[in-house]
């Protein structure tokens, strides 16, 4: 007969055990998933395969492999569509939560009445309303395909009652009396827990920037200058793949009165300095480019990837990959080594989340890692539909449907590296200075920042060139 207590060694073990059947058992559905190659899944990939140690990234193969958000095709959206477009996220979200242990006796909403008082019951919802109660509780609406229902957090759900916004589809465990549910735990889909930070063999890193915005008066030329002396000087010898994660350009009407702050005021114009730009860095470094609010293609997440008409002078460059925001970029994977999973979302929905989160306002703009953190427990990159302008497509491409190495954003033109459960969280500077319409929306410049991650060993740092 064995012993019946337990050692220190013995539940360690059991910890390990139980991260690695949760990474395993999520790797196992994203490879379902992948299974099914999207349209626009684009491959380069070099397989002259030896060792590369001591060498420059130049004289390394590289491997980029892209998932891009699948647009429908154009056309009207009736009610209808925005029906299939939150059903969609439901039940996208709703396999994810189903996952997680703490949801004991999962029952749909619409046979929740069916319940005698005290039992353990949990339930997979969207929050469609967060109000308090005359007695000062707080109360949650939420529902599923099949009902509504209401539920009383009481205060020890772990989750703060201005946590939780509209539309995010979350799970409910609690207790029924006389019709009403009790709430004891409030579950987010959230990313499982790690079993290390993804490397690969070879010696090479990826480098990440965002928000140049070509064309603005504001545009730093010194911080071009500097970067692209960088990227050709023995400091940049390991850069491989170099993320752009949109508003290439200033654009032009996005906002009142912006022709005063351009210097460049055709968007094609814009267009073709960019273009100079991706020029004149080194062929052997992989570029993948996705837009983002400020740039031509439509405002509407998913955004589509960029088309000849605007980037006709790179598009067809074998360096250059043109992708949708968000996308999934796989990059140096070769035989045993996975690659790195980069999830690319440029971020216009998180001025709107951090507005609506009172401890994410506290934080500020300046520390957009918090906001990453945020979307990433939720598995979406805007809870709250109208943070940004969401298209009620076939699928929600904002869903974060699998579990990145890192995680780039922009938008906000701060800057900050940070990690969470074993994700990179990088979000992105920018080659403007701080413009009169930033300081009109609150946003603070902090440009010239950039983003290093060296794969084979994992660690992320900041070069700073901005002076
Ligand atoms: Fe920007």
């Amino acid at each position: 007969m064995g012993s019946l207590f337990l050692t220190k060694e013995m539940i360690e073990a059991h910890i390990i055990k139980k991260r690695h059947s949760e990474k395993e058992e999520e790797a196992a559905l994203e490879e379902e998933e992948d299974a099914d190659p999207c349209e626009c899944a684009d491959a380069h990939e070099s397989r002259d395969r030896e060792s590369t140690e001591g060498k420059a990234a130049k004289d390394i193969a590289h491997s980029v492999k892209v998932e891009c958000a699948v647009c429908d095709e154009p056309g009207a959206r009736v009610v209808s569509s925005f029906v299939g477009y939150f059903n969609a996220r439901y039940n996208a979200l709703k396999n994810l939560l189903m996952r997680r242990q703490e949801l004991k006796n999962l029952v749909s909403i619409g046979r929740f009445t069916k319940f005698s008082n005290d039992r353990d019951v949990s339930v997979i919802g969207m929050v469609s309303g967060v109000s308090k109660s005359k007695a000062g509780n707080t109360v949650v609406n939420l529902e599923d395909p099949t009902g509504k229902i209401m539920v009383i957090v009481k205060d020890q759900s772990g989750i703060g009652e201005d946590e939780l916004l509209n539309d995010e589809v979350i799970g409910i465990h609690g207790s029924t009396f006389n019709g009403l549910f009790f709430a004891d735990s409030i579950v987010l889909a959230d990313v499982p827990l790690p079993t290390g930070v993804k490397t690969v063999s070879d010696h090479v890193s990826a480098v990440f920037v965002s928000d140049l915005h070509f064309g603005s008066r504001y545009y730093n030329k010194g911080i071009e200058e500097r970067f692209l002396k960088w990227i050709m000087s023995s400091s940049g010898a390991q850069v491989k793949y170099l993320f752009i994660c949109g508003d290439v350009v200033d654009g032009v009407g996005i906002y009142p009165g912006q022709d005063s702050e351009l210097v460049e005021k055709d968007i094609y114009g814009q267009y073709g300095l960019f273009e100079e730009f991706v020029k004149k860095i080194p062929n052997h470094i992989q570029i993948i480019i996705c837009p983002g609010n400020h740039d031509v293609v439509r405002i509407g997440e998913p955004q589509p990837a960029f088309t000849k008409e605007f980037l006709p002078n790179i598009c067809d460059d074998e360096n250059v990959y043109l992708v949708a925001n968000p996308s999934y970029v796989n990059v140096h994977g070769f035989g045993m080594d996975e690659g790195i999973k980069v999830l690319m979302y440029h971020g216009y929905s998180f001025t709107g989340i951090i507005d609506a989160v009172p401890y994410l306002r506290q934080k500020g703009l300046r520390n957009p890692q918090h906001v990453m953190e945020y979307v990433l427990k939720r598995r979406h990159l805007a809870p709250p539909y109208g943070t940004t302008v969401g298209m009620p497509e076939k699928q929600d491409s904002l869903v974060i449907s699998k579990v990145p190495d890192i995680f780039q954003t922009g938008d906000l033109h701060s800057h900050a590296i940070d990690r969470y459960k074993g994700i990179t969280l990088i979000s992105s500077s920018t080659f403007q200075d701080q413009t009169p319409f930033m300081d009109r929306v609150g946003h603070i410049a902090n440009p010239g920042k950039i983003s290093v991650v060296d794969l084979h060993t994992g660690e992320a740092r900041c070069v700073d060139l901005s002076s």
